[in-house]
C-alpha cells in the first residue's frame, strides 16, 4: 500500500495485488471496512473473472493494466455522477494521448460512454474499457487498458488492440506507473467542486474528443425495448451528459449509462 497526494487535494492510497477475481470485487471488500477519506485504488497483474458492461466478460490475462478507482459520493456530489463516465474518460484520454508518439494522437478517441479506441484503420479498435459501479455509497471506477495485447471482446466484433506495440511509455512495465497517473488525474479532475460552468466544459471537452460520424450498436438491452440490437447514430450529448441517438427510422432516443439505471 502506498501514499501518494502530490498534486492533488483528494489524497490517494494505493494497493497493488496480484490475482484476484475482479478488482471491482477487491474495492468491494476494502469497502466493508471504513476506507480512508480521498481516491482508494486498487490495481491487479491477472483477474481470473475481469467483467465488463452489460455483463460481459473482460478476459484479463498478465501485460494488461487492471484497476479500481473508489470515491466516496459525499465528496463527490451525486449531481456529478452522470458526467462521472465523461470526465474519467478524458482523464484516460489525455493519459495515454501524452504517451503515444505525435503521429499516433488524432487516432485516439473515446466512444459514449466510456471506450478508448484507436482507429488506425477502417475499423477502430479497442484500447481501453471502463466499468462504472455505485456500491454503499461510493462509486467504483474500473479501468482496463490494454498494453500488451487486445484480448477478444464479445462487442459485435470490435476488435480490441495493444498499445504497447506503440509507444515504449505504454509497454506492460510502465503499468504501476500508467496506473498511478489515472489514479492522479482522476482526483485531481474530481477534487474542485462540481458547478454548471465545470458541466459544460466536461461535455464541450468531451464532445470535441468523440467521432459524431461512428454509428452505435445498441446490443443486449432488454428484449422489451423496441429495436433492442438497433445500430443509432449518436447526435450529442445532453446537459446530464447522457447521449441522445437517432434512429434508422428518425426516432430519437436518449441513452443513459448503465450504472444510473
Ligand atoms: C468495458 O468496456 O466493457 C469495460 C471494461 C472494464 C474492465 C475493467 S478491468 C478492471 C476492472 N475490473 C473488472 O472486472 N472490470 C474493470
Amino acid at each position: 500500500m502506498g501514499q501518494h497526494s502530490a498534486f492533488s487535494l483528494l489524497p490517494i492510497a494505493a494497493h497493488h495485488l496480484d490475482t484476484v477475481a475482479s478488482t471491482m470485487d477487491a474495492a468491494k471488500e476494502i469497502l466493508k471496512q471504513p476506507p480512508p477519506a480521498g481516491l482508494v485504488y486498487v490495481t491487479a497483474r491477472v483477474q481470473t473473472a475481469g467483467r465488463g458492461t452489460q455483463g460481459r466478460v473482460w478476459q484479463s490475462p498478465p501485460g494488461n493494466l487492471y484497476m479500481t478507482c473508489v470515491v466516496s459520493l459525499e465528496a463527490l456530489s451525486e449531481a456529478r455522477l452522470p458526467t462521472l463516465p465523461l470526465e474519467a474518460g478524458l482523464v484516460l484520454h489525455r493519459l495515454i494521448v501524452s504517451r503515444l508518439p505525435f503521429e499516433a494522437r488524432p487516432a485516439l478517441w473515446l466512444k459514449w460512454p466510456n471506450d478508448l479506441l484507436l482507429q488506425t484503420g477502417p475499423v477502430a479498435t479497442k484500447v481501453a474499457g471502463m466499468l462504472i459501479e455505485v456500491h454503499r455509497g461510493h462509486v467504483l471506477v474500473g479501468l482496463g487498458v490494454n498494453l500488451a495485447e487486445g484480448p477478444e471482446i464479445d462487442d459485435g466484433g470490435r476488435p480490441a488492440a495493444g498499445l504497447a506495440e506503440l509507444s515504449d511509455a505504454l509497454h506492460p512495465e510502465k503499468r504501476l506507473d500508467i496506473a498511478e497517473a489515472f489514479a492522479s488525474g482522476l482526483a485531481e479532475t474530481l477534487s474542485p467542486s462540481w458547478s454548471t460552468e465545470k458541466r459544460r466544459e466536461t461535455i464541450k471537452a468531451w464532445s470535441r474528443i468523440t467521432r459524431w460520424n461512428e454509428p452505435v450498436k445498441l446490443r443486449g438491452r432488454s428484449p422489451g425495448i423496441p429495436q433492442a440490437d438497433a445500430t443509432v447514430m449518436p447526435l450529442q450529448l445532453t446537459e446530464q451528459g447522457h447521449l441522445e441517438v437517432r434512429h434508422a427510422d428518425g426516432r430519437h432516443e436518449t441513452l443513459v449509462a448503465e450504472y444510473l439505471w
